[in-house]
């Protein structure tokens, strides 16, 4: 049950409400705030070359590049991405046990971040105000620019946190670096606003050593053998 698909965009992710397989890459493909392209456009670029005309007859048995192939081709590579051998999916097969202090962070983390961050997926795949300060230069009001619902302003996919110890800058606009400013801004620079998740409302009272052990465990959330699979590293020019 710890499969885990990655999108490849973090906005198209994390506001918006795409279901169906298939139509997941149109989405940044047409988004503004994306590729702002369109599907003819990127058929068109890819009919001129060569390598994928030839890349598209090995797959689908015919090089006429089209948008619904290329769509197909997309999802398909997606579902692939799944993540299940971190040190925590070891600990949960009992393959391997966590040192002390990540058992200190993961029993930290399940009372204050759980609820958002569920296992096994750390995400409850809901939308939630957690706590953000606005940007006023960007002034992205997340879910409620999707559903036009005043009670989604500042709303933001919850995110995974499989493999964050790569997938810096964190949150929707990339503002903190490290994982140590995110839990800072948890532990204290949580803004208040009408929709602030209920679980937020109370100050966390993390000390030094409890920011530190939840990083800890958030670290054992890596999959190395997924993040450096050849398969889904950039293609080289002669493969
Ligand atoms: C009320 C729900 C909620 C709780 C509780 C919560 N988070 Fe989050 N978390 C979110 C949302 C929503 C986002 C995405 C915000 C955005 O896109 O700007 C997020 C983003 C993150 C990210 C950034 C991931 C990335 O790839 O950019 C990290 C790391 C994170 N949370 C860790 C934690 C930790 C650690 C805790 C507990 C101390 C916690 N969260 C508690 C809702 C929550």
């Amino acid at each position: 049950m710890t499969l885990m698909n990655l999108a490849w965009s973090k906005t198209f992710l994390w506001d918006v409400g795409v279901n169906h397989l298939e139509l997941l890459p149109i989405y940044p493909i047409k988004s503004e705030v994306e590729m702002d392209e369109t599907m003819e456009n990127v058929v068109k670029k890819l009919q001129e070359i060569p390598k994928y005309q030839e890349l598209y007859k090995k797959a689908f048995g015919t090089d006429k590049i089209t948008g619904q192939l290329t769509l197909k081709a997309l999802s398909q590579f997606v579902v692939m991405l799944t993540t299940s051998n971190s040190k925590y999916d070891k600990v949960l097969r009992k393959e391997e046990k966590f040192t002390e202090m990540e058992q200190k962070g993961y029993d930290l983390f399940k009372i204050n971040c759980a609820s958002c961050h569920k296992e096994p997926l750390f995400t409850n795949d809901s939308f939630e105000n957690n706590g953000l300060a606005v940007d006023s230069t960007l002034n992205d009001i997340g879910r409620m620019r999707i559903t036009q619902s005043e009670k989604d302003k500042y709303k933001f996919k919850v995110p995974t946190l499989r493999n964050s110890q790569f997938t810096f800058p964190y949150m929707h606009d990339g503002r903190f670096n490290t994982l140590n400013e995110v839990v800072k801004h948890y532990n204290s620079g949580i803004v208040k606003h009408s929709t602030l998740a209920k679980q937020l409302k109370k100050p966390m009272h993390l000390s030094d050593d409890d920011r530190t052990e939840l990083v800890a465990f958030l670290k054992t959330l890596t999959d190395k053998e997924f993040l450096f699979n050849p398969r889904f590293s950039f293609p080289r020019e002669n493969n």
